[in-house]
């Protein structure tokens, strides 16, 4: 968005006709956006003046305007198309034929906005003149309007209608209802060309240009276009100062390179999630590897363990032959017993072949003794 402030509304005119006259220099056959109020009438005397002494030319112009009241005649000095014819077209060379503006006289108004939004689809502006309401509306879009809503037909608020009265005879004879280009179709527009003056103005113009990011001041949406010029005077511009544009400025800086820097991040992390995900993968199936290489030594040890169970199943089944060694030491057993019993047989044995040894050596001493008894 680029500023210009100037002292008055002949300035103010003298500053947008240089933006109108670029374009016309690039481009006699462009499209121009008007818009009608107040605020672009010396705008209008300017270019009007100026065919008249330069010879600018509009023949090859194509004009569209932002909006018309639903059930004013052209005719009415009240509408926005004897607006224009009054205070531009019929001082200029355009053809007639070239301009639009929606009819708020249709009889089907549905079907008339759907015409002009594709008529405004086809020839996309080259530039496009704004104004601003005081409640931040452009065009008739009023807060809150979605910004995507195409030509439509828009509830005016009481503020609208009361700042819009003076055009009417009475107040109450201002519409309520307006066929609006949407804000979408406005930000189609090559170039934007705001205009504002007065201190009721002031607070629209800080809110689109400082306000809340939403929908609450629909101006505010011209943030997203990338060529908005906005001319305003010193009563336009009086809540902004130069260092609120520039700390606005720099914040909207600073947010958008902690978005980009958030953005960056989140494409890293989920470069990383992707890295992560193959080391998490690759850890899985290492830790798997190692589940496995576990479950095989596991395994292993089972099959060890069952190896050895199988063998404790022999064993077992040895255990049998155990069992029958089992029975075999306890014959052994019996035969140790066997064998006590043995040795206690040879013993007695062998004592009573001494008793019978001794007893015949006394017998055959007794025999000698009688014998020598007898000799004596
Ligand atoms: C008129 C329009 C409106 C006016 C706005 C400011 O076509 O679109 O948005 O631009 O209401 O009106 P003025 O200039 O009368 O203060």
């Amino acid at each position: 968005m680029r500023f210009a402030i100037v002292k008055n509304a002949k300035e103010l005119a003298e500053r947008a006709f240089l933006e109108i006259k670029k374009v016309l220099d690039e481009k006699p056959d462009a499209v121009i956006g008007f818009a009608t109020g107040s605020t672009p009438i010396p705008l209008y005397d300017k270019m009007a003046d100026d065919h008249k002494r330069n010879g600018t030319s509009y023949k090859d112009v194509r004009a569209f305007n932002l909006d018309e009241y639903v059930g004013v005649d052209p005719g009415d000095k009240a509408s926005f198309a004897r607006f224009m014819q009054d205070r531009l077209f019929s001082r200029i060379d355009i053809d007639p034929a070239n301009t639009d503006i929606p009819n708020g006289m249709a009889e089907d108004l549905s079907a008339e906005c759907e015409r002009y939004s594709a008529a405004v689809k086809e020839h996309p502006a080259d530039i496009q003149i704004l104004g601003i309401g005081a409640n931040g509306h452009i065009a008739f879009n009023e807060p809150y309007t979605k910004p995507e809503e195409p030509t439509h037909i828009a509830l005016l608020t009481a503020r609208t209608r009361a700042d819009n009265a003076a055009a009417f005879k009475d107040p109450s004879l201002v519409p309520q209802y307006a066929l609006t280009m949407g804000i979408d179709e406005i930000l189609t527009a090559k170039r934007i060309l705001l205009l504002a003056m007065g201190e009721n103005k002031a607070q629209a113009i800080y809110d689109m240009v400082m306000g809340r990011d939403d929908t609450s001041c629909p101006a505010a949406a011209l943030r997203r276009h990338p060529d908005v010029t906005v001319v305003l005077d010193r009563e336009a511009a009086g809540l902004l100062t130069f260092g609120e544009w520039e700390r606005a400025a720099e914040e909207r800086e600073a947010r958008q390179a902690a978005e980009r820097a958030e953005e960056e991040l989140e494409a890293n992390e989920s470069d990383e999630a992707v890295d992560g995900e193959t080391a998490e993968a690759a850890a899985d199936e290492a830790s798997e590897a190692d589940e496995d290489a576990a479950e095989e030594s596991a395994e292993d040890e089972d099959a060890a363990d069952e190896d050895a169970a199988e063998e404790d199943v022999d064993s077992d089944g040895e255990e049998s032959e155990d069992g029958e060694e089992a029975d075999t030491s306890e014959a052994e057993d019996d035969e140790a017993e066997n064998g006590e019993d043995a040795a206690d047989e040879e013993a007695d044995e062998q004592a009573d072949e001494q008793a019978d040894e001794q007893a015949d050596e006394q017998a055959d001493e007794q025999d000698d003794g009688a014998d020598a008894s007898e000799e004596k």
